[in-house]
C-alpha cells in the first residue's frame, strides 16, 4: 500500500477515535475511588451466571395504582429500575409508573441520567419541561397521547382534572435518578442555609424556614 494511503487511513482512525472519545456515562449518583479495590464498575458487578434465574427480569410492581391521594403532592412514581428488576444492570433501561389524584402534581425535577417518554394511561395531564434558554415548552396531553422530556431539564406534570390520571414512563438509563427541584433545595440532609435561599430566591429567613418545614420528609 502506498505510503500516502497509509497516512490517510491512519488521520482518518486518529480523527474518528478522538471525535467518539468521551467519559462513559454514569451509572451512579456518586462513585467515591478506592484506590486499593481490585474491581472497577460503573453500576453494579453482576451476580455469577449459574445463580440468574427468570425473577431477575420480572416485575409485576407497576401493575396496580400508587396510593397517590396519600401523598402531599397529590403523586405517586412506582420505579421498576435496576434496583427492582436486577436484570437492567448494564442495559439503559427502566420505567415508572406515575399515579395523580385529582389535582396532583409530580412536582418539578430532573433526571440526570436519562431522557423520559411518557404515555399516558388515564386521565389528562398539563406537562412541560423548561429549556436550559429557560423557554418553558409545555402541553396539556390525555389518554393514549405521548410527551417527551429531555436528559436532564426540569420538568412536571400537573393532573387537574376531578378525577384520577396515570401514566407509564420510560428512561434511557438502568437508573434514570431523580432530583425534586423543592425537595433538593429545601429538604437536603444536611440542610442548605438559609442565607443561600433567602439570597437565591430573594425571599426572607422566614420564608425560608417555612417552605423547610412544610417540605420535610414525614416521620
Ligand atoms: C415522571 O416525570 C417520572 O419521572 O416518573
Ligand atoms: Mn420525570
Amino acid at each position: 500500500m502506498a505510503t500516502s494511503s497509509l497516512v490517510t487511513i491512519f488521520s482518518f482512525l486518529f480523527l474518528v477515535s478522538s471525535n467518539l472519545a468521551a467519559d462513559p456515562d454514569m451509572l451512579q449518583d456518586i462513585c467515591v475511588a478506592d484506590l486499593n479495590a481490585g474491581v472497577r464498575v460503573n453500576g453494579f458487578a453482576c451476580k455469577p451466571a449459574a445463580n440468574v434465574t427468570e425473577a431477575d427480569f420480572f416485575f409485576q410492581g407497576l401493575a396496580k395504582p400508587g396510593a397517590a391521594t396519600n401523598t402531599t403532592m397529590g403523586s405517586l412514581v412506582t420505579a421498576a429500575n435496576v434496583e427492582k428488576i436486577p436484570g437492567l444492570n448494564t442495559l439503559g433501561v427502566s420505567m415508572s409508573r406515575v399515579d395523580y389524584a385529582p389535582g396532583g402534581l409530580n412536582p418539578p425535577h430532573t433526571h440526570p441520567r436519562a431522557t423520559e417518554i411518557v404515555f399516558v394511561l388515564e386521565g389528562t395531564l398539563d406537562v412541560g419541561f423548561i429549556t436550559t434558554a429557560n423557554k418553558l415548552i409545555a402541553k396539556t396531553i390525555t389518554k393514549g397521547d405521548v410527551f417527551v422530556f429531555p436528559r436532564g431539564l426540569v420538568h412536571f406534570q400537573k393532573n387537574n382534572a376531578d378525577v384520577p390520571a396515570a401514566a407509564l414512563a420510560a428512561f434511557n438509563s438502568q437508573l434514570p435518578g431523580t432530583q425534586s427541584l423543592a425537595a433538593t433545595l429545601f429538604a437536603a440532609t444536611p440542610s442548605v442555609p438559609d442565607h443561600v435561599l433567602t439570597k437565591a430566591f430573594q425571599i426572607g429567613t422566614k420564608e425560608v424556614e417555612k417552605i423547610k418545614s412544610r417540605l420535610q420528609p414525614k416521620k
